[in-house]
């Protein structure tokens, strides 16, 4: 597939992975849609790159309905959709969420998935096909030191997006999911909008990438083998084989990895 002159939204895009995927879209000839529920930085990064900017709550089913509306009004037809909005629960803060924080990070982390693919799956069907592209996380495939709400979250949004791809691929839907670790981004404290800062040393949790560099791994791999796992981080795939090798012996090698990560913070 070629971006140059497709019709692409990013939602989260005004800071970090989202911010670093519109830039690179909109570098490639592509007609960037900007979304993002901080309405300052939806306006910073659209009058950056020259495109649409549109504040919406991907939490929303109806903030993501008007994004659409207003992006198809401006462009015509979606033809990738980047469902990449997203944030932690803290890690440190153990199974003390409240019911509203449980049900608020399921709302943005897993169920906008399901409204964007509502929002625009039909009209791609209609036009013979259509790309979409899931942030999610390393942390659907192995669990690591995250909270508990982002990992029961990344999980489903790995197995919603599996689900798709299985009852629509045939129907010319794509799916890709990128699932990195860690990326040095607002979520590590990164300014909105700086995409290109060398990430510092994060100790045990390993090699840290710049998002510049996933955006660009990413596209490229929609441009060429359209894969249904993205992982710029090699590590990632090895340690899910791992885990699908003997997931017993994972889980106790895992166990003793975060018991170590927890003495040394
Ligand atoms: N940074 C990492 O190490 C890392 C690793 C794996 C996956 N991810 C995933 O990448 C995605 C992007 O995160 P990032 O690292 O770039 O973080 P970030 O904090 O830099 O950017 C996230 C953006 O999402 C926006 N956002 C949050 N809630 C929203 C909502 N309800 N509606 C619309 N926008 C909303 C924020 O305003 C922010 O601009 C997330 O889904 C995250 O889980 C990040």
């Amino acid at each position: 597939m070629d971006v140059a002159g497709k019709v692409v939204v990013v939602t989260g895009a005004a800071s970090g992975i989202g911010c670093a995927l519109a830039t690179r879209f909109a570098e490639l000839g592509a007609k960037v849609v900007v979304s993002d529920v901080n309405a300052d930085g939806v306006a910073l990064v659209a009058t950056r790159l020259g495109a649409l900017g549109v504040t919406a709550d991907v939490g929303n089913p109806e903030s993501i309905n008007a994004l659409v509306a207003a992006a198809v009004a401006e462009y015509g037809p979606i033809d990738i959709f980047c469902s990449n909005a997203g944030y932690s629960d803290p890690p440190t803060a153990g199974l003390s969420g409240t019911v509203d924080d449980y049900q608020r990070i399921v709302d943005v982390n897993l169920l906008a998935h399901v409204w964007a693919a509502k929002a625009v799956v039909p009209s791609m069907v209609e036009r013979g096909g259509g790309y979409l592209l899931q942030t999610i996380s390393s942390a659907s495939l192995i669990t690591g030191p995250s909270a508990p709400g982002y990992t029961l979250t990344k999980h489903g949004a790995l197995g919603f997006a599996e689900w798709l791809t299985l009852n629509y691929g045939h129907l010319g839907i794509r799916v890709s999911c990128l699932c990195p670790n860690a990326v040095y981004t607002g979520m590590f404290g990164l300014e909105a909008g700086d995409i290109t800062s060398e990430p510092p040393d994060l100790g045990a949790l390993g090699e840290v990438l710049k998002a510049s560099d996933v955006a660009a791994f990413t596209i490229d791999a929609m441009q060429t083998t359209e894969p249904f796992l993205v992982l710029p981080h090699s590590r990632v795939a090895d340690s899910f084989l791992r885990k699908a090798t003997n997931y017993d012996e994972w889980i106790a090698g895992t166990r003793r990895r975060l018991l170590k990560m927890r003495e040394q913070r």
